[in-house]
């Protein structure tokens, strides 16, 4: 069966009861809008920054990491035009007390005149005029809570990269065009946030930033576009689920010159939405951390000798939002030919799966929990295995079809007379007989990013 519409439901329930995502502080009635990874989950997220940082760090020679700070100095974000312009307009209702974007769709006529409908409460004449509200998180450093104090969470992980160029184009000697990434933390206090991981006030970037001479920075873009969206096809998602969204003059961010958005069918009520952001962000951010700083940003091209401030193409993707994506893609219910219960399976691909193989005994006796254990023991040197010896074996792969496991190895009666197991392809369901000792590398072969 092919995907439903609307899996978000499903997979917020799925995710919980087998560990992959959990509300944070659910013991005290949950965090708006804030999620805990949990044993799966962490590893989902994991394999999925690993595949960027291979696909961006590792198997490049022109792009260098980097993990800065996420408490920066509060003139950085002077400088980044987030003070003055990293804002929503805010609206709220005078009877129902709800807040909303004052751009938000669902709002019939103008915030602040008696025409204006809550969107909750249905009471027309109730929504205040528009009022500006900064995203960034305050607090402060140091024992005074002062103004001189004040510190933000940093809304996006770029201006770490960007206060680190010449430290790392020096200790690198990295020649232009070169790029800085790196994944971490950013913290928006987003006023509409949901849809599970979509939209959260605590989350993680994966950021890239190329620096490039002027002039060749609409080639770069082109390129830039192009390799993204190629890795968000590595990871298996539906290339029919997959779009451009270009912006248009009213939704360009104050850094940006140009934005183009790869977008993910996330099904049902949400639709085609952003989960990377490819942008040309000129000299904007250099030039203004340059003024505000009083430093100088400049590259010196040796071979030409001249000096200037590069321009930068920014590739910027949400590991959350993308591990929904992925989790949205993955995600079905099929009917098994010969038996009533169908399978809920998560198609992910093996290099993203949390758990890489299940190894089971078939039945609990004649040595077969031993060698299977013994199996286990070695793969999971190699990579997360799941050993499992209760309940009815069509039971054990179900469970394991349900968190994604591509490989369930079984050990039987035959294992015992010639050291085979049986290996079953999550997919297709077809099982294939192996040595015991070749298990390891015909995983491994298969997981290989
Ligand atoms: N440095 C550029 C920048 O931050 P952005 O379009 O604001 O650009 C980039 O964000 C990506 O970060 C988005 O495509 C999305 O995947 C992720 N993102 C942004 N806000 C988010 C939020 N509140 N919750 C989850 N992910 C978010």
């Amino acid at each position: 069966m092919p995907n439903q519409p609307d899996v978000l439901e499903k997979l917020v329930s799925l995710c919980k009861r087998r560990g992959f995502i959990f509300q944070s502080s659910e013991i005290y009635g949950g965090t708006g809008s804030v999620w805990d990874y949990g044993p799966l989950g962490v590893e989902l997220k994991k394999n999925l920054k690993d595949r960027w940082w291979h696909a961006m760090v590792r198997a490049r020679d022109d792009i260098e990491g980097l993990d800065a700070a996420i408490l920066m100095h509060p003139r950085v974000w002077e400088a980044s035009g987030h003070v003055a312009t990293f804002t929503d307009p805010l609206v709220d209702c005078k009877n129902c007390k709800k807040r909303f974007r004052g751009d938000d769709p669902k709002i019939k006529g103008t915030p602040g005149t008696p025409d204006a409908q809550c969107p909750a409460c249905g009471m027309k004449g109730t929504l205040s005029e528009p009022r500006l509200f900064n995203l960034m998180f305050k607090t402060f450093m140091g024992p005074v809570e002062d103004s001189a104090s004040v510190v933000y969470l940093r809304p996006e992980t770029a201006q770490g990269i960007y206060v680190n160029f010449l430290n790392v184009q020096q200790s690198t000697r990295q020649k232009v065009p070169f790029g800085i990434a790196q994944i971490g933390k950013a913290f928006r206090n987003e006023i509409t946030p949901g849809n599970f991981i979509f939209r959260t006030r605590e989350f993680e970037q994966m950021e890239m930033q190329f620096f490039v001479e002027p002039g060749t920075e609409v080639e770069w873009f082109d390129y830039w576009k192009q390799e993204r969206l190629k890795w968000h096809q590595s990871l298996g998602l539906d290339e029919k689920r997959l779009q451009w969204h270009q912006h248009t003059k009213e939704e360009l961010a104050h850094y940006a010159s140009a934005a183009f958005d790869i977008t993910f069918d996330f099904g049902g009520t949400l639709g085609f939405q952003e989960i990377e952001g490819v942008h040309n962000r000129g000299d904007y951010d250099l030039r203004r951390h340059q003024e505000y700083s009083g430093k100088k940003l400049e590259y010196f091209d040796q071979p030409n000798n001249k000096r200037f401030v590069p321009f930068v193409v920014e590739t910027s993707v949400g590991a959350d939002r993308t591990t929904l994506a992925v989790l949205v893609n993955a995600y079905r219910e099929e009917a098994v030919e010969g038996e009533d219960e169908g399978r809920t399976v998560l198609a992910l691909h093996p290099s993203l799966a949390p758990v890489k193989a299940g190894v089971f005994p078939l039945v609990k006796k004649d040595g077969m929990p031993e060698f299977a254990n013994t199996l286990a023991t070695e793969l999971r040197q190699h990579f997360p295995v799941f050993y499992d010896e209760s309940g009815a074996i069509g039971r054990r792969y179900r469970r394991q079809d349900e968190v994604g496991t591509p490989f369930c190895i079984t050990v039987d009666g035959d294992t015992m007379q010639d050291g085979t197991v049986t290996i079953r392809d999550r997919d297709t369901l077809q099982q294939e007989r192996v040595a015991a000792e070749r298990v390891g590398p015909y995983i491994r072969e298969r997981i290989a990013v």
